[in-house]
């Protein structure tokens, strides 16, 4: 089998992709009819830990789709580890493992029995898979419940059967859609363990979300992606330092905030913006030095009821880039 591999240049070096997407697009037709991806280029190495970081709507999943070959994109190509998704899409499902956004569990089968089944699915034989199974069933600290049904265990619990199932053929390119969505914060924390253990084993990983904590603290790369584009795609701390604020701070006000204010708190050495929020304000700035004092000083005739400093995140790039949270 010959196979020619796409590359990537990561620094100097040149290392094959896992994933390529050429100016990618997909339109629904509606009605209304969407344009979800609206013309993306991509490029994961292979071992990446890659983040699609986006508010809702935004396009994630409608390329995690494609990519695992669910969704036909409306033009463009997608190159999964060197194999276009269109015209091979069997071998790379084989080459892949995903978890989607919704639980897709076999609510009819135990625990053990949906990682068994699925390794069957992929050709492994019966006796190395159920090795496979009892062997994820520990690495994924849900031994303790192999014979439960999906619907009698946590939200936390279901998720790592999700992605155990997902690895459980060794695929090369996992796909994680939302893993962390509505987990209590200690299951969320439980999975990005996992997820980083994955990843040391030379897994690549893609994941989507909309938390920039996630993103910020789990990826290599992250692509900032809105209204299915991406508008930039770096390191976390290349993002911040290039598109970030230094410093944000949000004040709760009294009373709307006033022209006068407004003006007094862009009027502050190394303040970028100064944005009216619901019963506040929110202020960006380059420099955090004294900038929280001065900030409720002016804000004062307002009536300043409290004041927070978030420092600069993922969040703040997202807002200097589109004017809006992730989360509106
Ligand atoms: N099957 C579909 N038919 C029509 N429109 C769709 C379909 N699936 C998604 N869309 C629309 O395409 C756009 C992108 O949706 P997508 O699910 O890819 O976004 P997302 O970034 O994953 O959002 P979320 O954070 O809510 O999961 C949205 O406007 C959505 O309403
Ligand atoms: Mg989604």
């Amino acid at each position: 089998m010959t196979m020619v591999e796409s590359e990537v240049r990561v620094g100097s070096s040149i290392t094959p992709a896992a994933l390529r997407l050429c100016d990618l697009t997909k339109s629904y037709p509606g009605p209304p009819a969407v344009q979800a991806i609206a013309g993306i280029d991509l490029e994961v190495a292979e071992g990446e830990m890659f983040g699609l970081l986006g508010p809702n709507g935004a396009g994630k999943s409608t390329t995690v789709g494609v990519c695992t070959t669910r969704i036909r994109p409306t033009s463009g190509s997608a190159e999964v580890l060197g194999l276009d998704v269109l015209r091979e899409p069997a071998r790379v499902k084989r080459r892949l493992g995903v978890v989607t956004q919704a639980n897709t569990l076999d609510r009819s089968l135990t625990l053990f029995e949906n990682l068994y089944y699925h390794c069957r699915y992929f050709g492994i034989r019966s006796r190395p898979a159920r090795a496979r199974a009892d062997e994820l069933l520990e690495r994924f600290r849900l031994a303790e419940r192999a014979g439960s049904f999906p619907d009698q265990i946590s939200g936390g619990m279901a998720q790592r059967l999700q992605v155990a199932r997902a690895v459980a053929h060794r695929p090369r390119l996992l796909f994680l859609d939302e893993p962390t969505a509505g987990l209590d914060p200690q299951s969320r924390l439980a999975l990005w363990e996992l997820v980083s253990e994955l990843r040391s084993d030379g897994l690549t990983v893609v994941l989507t979300t909309h938390y920039m904590e996630e993103a910020d603290q789990l990826c290599d790369r992250v692509a900032i992606v809105d209204h299915g584009e991406v508008l930039v795609c770096d390191t976390p701390e290349a993002l911040r330092a290039r598109h970030g604020a230094g410093e944000v701070i949000e004040l709760e006000l009294d009373r709307p905030l006033s022209t006068a204010v407004h003006a007094a708190l862009a009027g502050i050495s190394g303040v970028r913006s100064v944005e009216a929020r619901d019963g506040g304000v929110r202020v960006m700035a380059d420099d955090r030095d004294g900038l929280l004092a001065r900030a409720v000083e002016a804000a004062g005739p307002d009536g300043v009821r409290d004041a927070s400093a978030a420092g600069s995140t993922l969040e703040a790039v997202f807002i200097n880039l589109t004017g809006r949270d992730l989360r509106e």
